[in-house]
């Protein structure tokens, strides 16, 4: 009988890396609260978009995990944009306040990018702030980093592999994630030679298989097809997708699945960047503690 050999990519396991993460901040926390008190996250959403409302709660599970204090405020989707304005302002003015995130997506109506830049750069533990995001382009890396990014960056060193001159082509340039990911990637120290593809690239297949590194972040089911994906390809997929498969609900990346038969390493969906980019957050918020406290 033919015997046939499959070699699967290894697993860059987010849940298991994220908690690794997360031991060391709990001691960062403990420390933290000696000094004074706790670190503290402010959490604000807006409306009752499911997925938003789960992403949330895990948030909130890992500040209690960690020692951090959390506190949620939930405005209804047809409350005044004033309102999460004035809600901001105070946050923004709390000594008592380390770190403050607004959950996107807002209600239609609620213009994103000036509540955004509305929060104090200090507190910004999303890392979305113009400030934040321009200190990456000037290569001071150790402030608040947006946290899906980094989440990339920590589970592509995590494999020990050489990034240094690959390769590295990040599908999405949205300014959560494909955008910052890019610059990250480029910066000095991870050395990736980086291409962006979006909607209107021609021949993603082709920009694929010439890449040694994929970061899918399009939000689209099995957009990447498994024979795009190069031999001994790194694949981080950021997406996650619901999906129904017989009548199940499930989560699926932006990767088909059967890229593990030729990658070298892939990220799991569920378990890789999600946990991981909690465990990013979380780390920002005790940097953006440590720095009051
Ligand atoms: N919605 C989806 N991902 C994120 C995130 O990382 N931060 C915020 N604030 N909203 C999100």
């Amino acid at each position: 009988m033919p015997v046939r050999h499959y070699v699967t990519a290894r697993i860059i396991d987010g849940r298991a890396l994220g908690a690794i993460i997360e031991k060391g901040l709990t001691n960062e926390a403990e420390a933290i609260e000696k000094r004074g008190r706790a670190p503290h996250l402010v959490v604000v959403i807006v409306g009752d978009d499911a997925a938003s409302h789960v992403y949330v709660r895990n948030k909130q599970r890992a500040c209690e995990r960690i020692g951090i204090k959390s506190t949620r405020h939930d405005l209804p989707s047809t409350s005044n944009p004033s309102d999460l304005i004035d809600l901001v302002d105070n946050l923004n003015k709390d000594e008592g306040v380390d770190g403050i995130l607004v959950q996107s997506p807002l209600p239609d109506g609620f213009d994103e990018i000036s509540i955004t830049e509305m929060i104090d750069p200090e507190k910004d533990v999303d890392g979305f702030h113009p400030v934040n995001l321009g200190r990456i382009v000037t290569g001071k890396v150790d402030g608040l980093l947006p946290c899906t990014p980094s989440a990339v960056i920590r589970m592509l060193e995590s494999t020990g592999e050489r990034l240094a001159g690959k390769k590295a082509l990040v599908v999405g340039r949205s300014r959560i994630v494909g955008m910052p990911s890019a610059l990250l990637l480029a910066q000095k120290g991870v050395d990736a030679t980086v291409t962006i593809s979006h909607s209107q690239s021609q021949d993603l297949r082709r920009l694929c298989l010439d890449s040694d590194i994929i970061v899918a972040a399009v939000g689209r089911p099995g957009m990447i097809k498994s024979d795009w994906v190069k031999k001994d390809a790194i694949v981080i997929d950021v997406g996650i997708n619901r999906v129904e498969v017989d009548g199940a609900s499930r989560l699926v990346g932006d990767v088909e699945k059967e890229a593990s038969e030729r990658a070298s390493w892939v990220t799991p969906v569920p378990g890789g960047v999600g946990p991981m980019t909690i465990a990013m957050l979380m780390r920002n918020t005790i940097k953006a503690a440590s720095d009051r406290i």
